[in-house]
């Protein structure tokens, strides 16, 4: 009998190719462009503009963006009742949205979204090939490298090729492919290798809370925060 392995605690990536009008894809990536403005990139050197740090932050708010908006909330509750969440037992919430540029040479370091709980990509251009700059997703933990570091390590045991024991993930963008995953994850933009275009994503950030909790004798899940509307506001010092 052969030896059989095992894929434990998986991590869930999500996926699903919207069905984007080649006309409001143009339109949008219009919009973005203009929200960009003058800018070309963030302070840091060789990284791609993103609107969370430049005022553009919530792409929600703004009728261009509304469907869109809708389609990843729709699909962030599609991957919240595939991983077991009670629709009727949680709140999500749309914390922030904001688009990224990459001109070509820029990408996005390594960092994860502490702010939020789930993270949702839209991509308005990309043919799949990955030229453009992938989003990669690194690995919470290596379990199965056995020795510590390895995984990354230069001329290792390890090949670096292998499913088990990979040191990253990448994704290519493509013209209305929507990615979920859990905003504690790290994850960066590889390099816009492409000289002759930008690449343009909308990033959303979502929050989960207990539902709204009026009736007297209940109370909100312990290890969930109550809806942002029962909290208090404490003034200042
Ligand atoms: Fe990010």
């Amino acid at each position: 009998m052969s030896l059989q392995l095992q894929p434990l605690f998986p991590l869930a990536l999500a996926t699903a190719q919207l069905r984007l009008d080649p006309m409001d894809s143009v339109l949008l990536l219009q919009d973005v462009l203009g929200l960009r403005g003058e800018a070309t990139g963030n302070p840091n050197l060789g990284c791609a503009w993103t609107g969370d740090i430049n005022g553009v932050w919530q792409l929600h708010q703004l009728p261009a963006f509304a469907a869109i908006t809708a389609e990843v909330q729709q699909h962030a509750w599609a991957y919240l009742q595939q991983l077991g969440f009670r629709s009727d037992q949680v709140a999500l919430h749309l914390q922030r949205a904001w688009p990224v540029v990459s001109e070509p040479g820029q990408g996005v370091g390594r960092h994860h979204h502490p702010n939020a709980h789930l993270s949702a990509i839209v991509y308005l251009n990309g043919d799949g090939s990955g030229r453009s700059g992938c989003l990669r997703l690194f690995p919470p933990h290596q379990s199965n490298e056995l020795v510590p570091g390895l995984a990354v390590g230069h001329d290792g045991p390890l090949d670096g090729s292998g499913h088990w024991n990979a040191p990253h993930v990448d994704i290519a963008p493509r013209t209305g492919l929507l990615v979920l995953f859990p905003a504690q994850i790290d994850h960066a933009v590889t390099a816009n290798e492409d000289e002759g275009d930008l690449r343009v994503s909308l990033a959303f950030d979502l929050a989960l809370s207990a539902p709204l909790c009026e009736q007297p004798g209940l109370a909100p899940p312990e290890y969930l925060a109550p809806h942002p509307q029962q909290w208090g506001a404490l003034a200042g010092p």
